[in-house]
């Protein structure tokens, strides 16, 4: 059972393994993906009932731009087909679609039903789903500093002034709390550029299921294990049980 007073209130998924799944079951790797975006609702009904505040998916890295154009090719058809046929649910369930990354790199197709998506879906204050899209970290950093930097050589900030909050407020994540959990499916142990900035201090969960087998039950037991970790930021383990009391 899951206490409700202690949920995330942003949870971050690194949705990996589709391709290991398709292998599995003798298939391409595209119905792997295709698989995975039954996942994505699954997840995304969830995280909604729950009343959790924001979900971060990585959808695309800057680095999957390297693989075959076919598959990016599908990767890109799938997110226009996902976007198009979930937009009347989103509103129905008052889902925020936001997203991070350079979305100007994908195909004109899909930023514009992106941007619709977004623009219909802007007022609402359930969910915010944000997709991470054409997304490295690195990439998102880097975007950041340059834009300090050139207010600062515009002499309209004094470098002193660049505090943690300013810093964040030019990341793509600006307005969103940092995750609380960040769960990353498939097995492997690694980040993969995804919100390194933004995970500093984030509970991590990394499980062997593959995406597409990836359900309701499995995000509530990544949840129950958040929940049995004690967040001390730096703090000990006394001092965090005394606050918790007082
Ligand atoms: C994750 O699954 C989906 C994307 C990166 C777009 P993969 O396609 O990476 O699956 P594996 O890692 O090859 O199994
Ligand atoms: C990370 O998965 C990116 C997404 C899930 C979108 P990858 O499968 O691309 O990660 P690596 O390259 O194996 O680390
Ligand atoms: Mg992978």
């Amino acid at each position: 059972m899951l206490d409700q007073s202690q949920l995330p209130r942003h949870i971050a998924i690194i949705m990996d393994g589709n391709g290991r799944w398709a292998r599995q079951q003798g298939k391409p790797r595209i119905m792997g993906h295709q698989a995975g975006v039954r996942s994505v609702q699954e997840v995304v009904k969830c995280a909604r009932e729950l009343e959790i505040k924001a979900l971060t998916l990585y959808a695309f890295s800057t680095e999957n731009w390297r693989r075959p154009g076919s598959e990016v090719e599908n990767l890109m058809g799938l997110l226009q087909t996902y976007l198009e046929s979930q937009l009347d649910k989103m509103l129905q369930n008052q889902v925020q679609l936001r997203t991070c990354g350079r979305i100007e790199r994908l195909p004109p197709k899909v930023r514009r039903i992106l941007e619709k998506t977004m623009a219909k879906t802007a007022a609402n204050d359930g969910l915010i789903l944000n997709l991470a899209l054409s997304y490295g970290s690195r990439d998102e950093l880097l975007r950041a500093t340059r834009h300090l930097a050139r207010e600062v050589a515009q002499g309209c900030l004094q470098p002193e002034e660049i505090s943690e909050e300013l810093f964040s407020a030019q990341l793509d994540s600006a307005g969103l709390p940092d995750p609380d959990l960040m769960i990353r499916t498939g097995g492997e142990a690694r980040l993969s550029n995804f919100l390194l900035w933004q995970l500093s201090y984030s509970e991590l969960y990394f499980t062997r299921v593959l995406w597409p087998d990836f359900g309701r039950e499995d995000f509530l037991a990544a949840i129950a294990d958040y929940q049995q970790r004690q967040r001390r930021f730096g703090r000990t383990g006394e001092q965090v049980n005394d606050r918790e009391q007082a």
